[in-house]
């Protein structure tokens, strides 16, 4: 038998209503916390945030991403590494690194008691071009903060030396062909209180396409956009 689908009820628009508002807020309120301490999240939370991460767009379910997760004492390894890394970088230079600039390197990792790191580990097929696949890793990135944040962490994407330096790649079992798209940091935000929402223009950012010309969207009302909630 064939149904026709019933009106949705007052109750089922306001609970997708508010289940936009409550994206659009999560969307809004992540930013960035650099010093962030325990707890990390739990196992439970670390896979919620993963979980989210794989649901990101992915053309042809290539599932490019991979995530590295170091957290307690491999911190500590990890920092001695990229002070190692920071060492020999140097000396190839013809500098020799500092105790402070050693130390600073050794702490990065110390910086939250969990860290991610996302990784696109490509199929070299040629069925999908790398960019894709960068793009499909760098969107899981994105949703697991987003999922952090929807949990009440704090979090912060990185990058430097952990995601370009070759003994440090080596180190953490990453591939030639592979990218390091950053390293997620989470934790429980210390310090000064929580930066509000950024301010987003998008004056100039958005043109609306015409066969005759391209018109911009942004002017003149330079708006704060509509966030709905
Ligand atoms: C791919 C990528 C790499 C980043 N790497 C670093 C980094 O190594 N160090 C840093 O301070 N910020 C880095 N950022 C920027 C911060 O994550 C953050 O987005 C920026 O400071 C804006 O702050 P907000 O997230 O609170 O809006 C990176 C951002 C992206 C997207």
């Amino acid at each position: 038998m064939v149904t026709e689908p019933l009106p949705e009820t007052t109750d089922s628009l306001r609970r997708r209503e508010s289940a936009t508002c409550e994206t659009l807020a999560v969307i809004h309120a992540r930013r960035s916390v650099s010093t962030l301490g325990e707890p990390g999240p739990s196992a439970d939370e670390l896979e919620v945030i993963l979980a989210a991460a794989a649901a990101a767009p992915d053309h042809k379910e290539l599932r490019p991403w991979r995530f590295v997760v170091v957290e307690g004492e491999a911190r500590q390894e990890l920092g001695e590494i990229l002070a190692d890394a920071l060492a020999k970088r140097l000396a190839a230079a013809g500098q020799v690194a500092t105790t402070g600039q050693l130390d600073k390197e050794r702490r990065k990792p110390l910086r939250a008691p969990t860290l991610v790191g996302v990784l696109c580990v490509p199929d070299t097929s040629g069925r999908v071009p790398l960019v894709e696949q960068l793009s499909s890793t760098a969107a899981a990135a994105q949703n697991a903060l987003l999922a952090a944040t929807a949990l009440g962490l704090g979090s912060m994407w990185r990058t430097g030396s952990a995601a370009t330096d070759e003994s440090v790649r080596q180190a953490l079992g990453v591939g030639p062909e592979d990218t390091v798209v950053g390293w997620l940091y989470l934790g429980t935000p210390r310090g000064p209180g929580h930066k509000p929402p950024r301010s987003i223009d998008l004056d100039g950012l958005v043109r609306r396409w015409q066969p005759r010309g391209s018109g911009s969207i942004g002017d003149p009302a330079r708006h704060e956009p509509a966030r709905r909630c």
